[in-house]
């Protein structure tokens, strides 16, 4: 069979994805992304995303046509996130999907934003094949989730998520409490490497300097969440911590608290990927989402994976953030596997189960 060349539109956030895919090649990945006007908050804004997404899809599509080099007319069918996210923003995306699909008289692919990031580990092409079944963590600024897949085209469990903020959330909240702005991940990486050392100066920090708590790692909280994390006892335990000093007259390291923080976020997130691996018997792990641009947890999982007997698969940053292309690729081994479409009949689901 031919493959199918497939539209993906990926609005569920703060990037307004584009991508278009033949097969599992990827022929453009185009993003329009609202980040720098949520900066100011903290934060991603709903309604700002929303009417970011409106204003930007038009020239995101033509954009992408352009990069590709295909025509509009050419497209086989369409692929649009339909959850889970953010309300507002997925409407505007599965709006714009339903219209260019009756306009092209195409398919429709409603997909889950999740399982899309699986699915752009097929877009590298510098990868060998993926390999089923495989544990995957995704780690980003709306989602920590970890999964079994056994077949992206139908049979993917979730094994667990987080019970309150996001892995890149807590990034974001730990980087405002030290001062530092928004995303805070990068800017938590950078402080750790190099940050102020409490006395004028600046040094790396100290990973073991303060011993922040590991979330839901407990004997206890492992019976019943295994596979699940929890931040926002981090979060509180790092803002009291940075508090106390500070009421203490004593010198607050920021290298040393990043460092610290970053140590307890990967600690845990690989811990339990590495867990869930081993539980199943499956020798493989697949990161996916923008917190795996963290270079400590690359570190970590490579090297504890490597003394597990796990191989770790890390697609190139730019599938691994938001995009659309990620949407097409899926909708795409839909096609391939002999996956009808959808009925127009779905909307936005900001809560989508798997
Ligand atoms: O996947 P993504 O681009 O968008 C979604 O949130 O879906 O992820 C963005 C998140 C932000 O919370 C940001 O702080 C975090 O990824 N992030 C990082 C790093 N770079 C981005 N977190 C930790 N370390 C980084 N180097
Ligand atoms: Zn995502």
């Amino acid at each position: 069979a031919r493959e199918p060349l497939v539209l993906g539109i990926e609005t569920s956030c703060d990037e307004t994805g584009i991508g278009i895919v033949r097969g599992r090649t990827l022929l453009s990945n185009t993003i329009a992304s609202s980040m720098d006007e949520h900066a100011r908050y903290g934060g991603v804004v709903p309604e700002v995303a929303a009417r970011a997404h409106l204003e930007a899809l038009q020239p995101t599509i033509e954009a992408a046509l352009a990069e590709a080099q295909v025509e509009l007319a050419d497209i086989d069918a369409v692929a649009v996130t339909s959850g889970p996210g953010l309300a507002g923003a997925l409407m505007v995306g599965v709006g714009a999907a339903k219209a260019l699909a009756v306009a092209l008289d195409k398919p429709l692919y409603a997909v889950n934003h999740l399982v899309g990031h699986i699915a752009a580990d097929l877009l590298d092409a510098d990868a060998p094949p993926l390999e089923y079944p495989t544990i995957a963590l995704l780690v980003s600024g709306g989602h920590t989730s970890l999964l079994l897949v056994r077949d992206l085209t139908g049979d993917v469990d979730l094994l667990g998520e987080t019970v309150d903020d996001a892995a890149g959330e807590a990034f974001d909240k730990i980087a405002r409490i030290l001062g530092l702005p928004y995303p805070g991940g990068p800017e938590i990486d950078r402080a750790a490497a190099s940050g102020s050392d409490g006395l004028g100066g600046t040094r790396a920090g100290d990973p073991n300097a303060i011993r922040f708590p590991r979330g839901l790692s407990r004997a206890s909280d492992m019976a019943e969440h295994r596979y699940d994390f929890s931040f926002s006892g981090l979060k509180t335990a790092v803002a009291r911590w940075v508090e106390q000093q500070d009421a203490a007259g004593n010198p607050v390291s920021t290298a040393d608290v990043a460092a610290s923080f970053r140590e307890a976020v990967v600690d845990v997130l690989v811990t339990k990927a590495l867990a869930a691996c081993a539980d199943f018997g499956v020798p493989r792990l697949l990161l996916g989402g923008g917190v795996i641009a963290n270079r400590r947890l690359r570190e970590v999982a490579l090297e504890r994976a490597a003394a597990a007997g796990v191989t770790v698969r890390i697609p190139p940053l730019s599938l691994c953030t938001d995009n659309g292309a990620m949407i097409a690729a899926l909708a795409s081994e839909l096609i391939m596997a002999g996956h009808g479409p959808s009925t127009m009949a779905f909307g936005a689901d900001s809560t989508l189960p798997i």
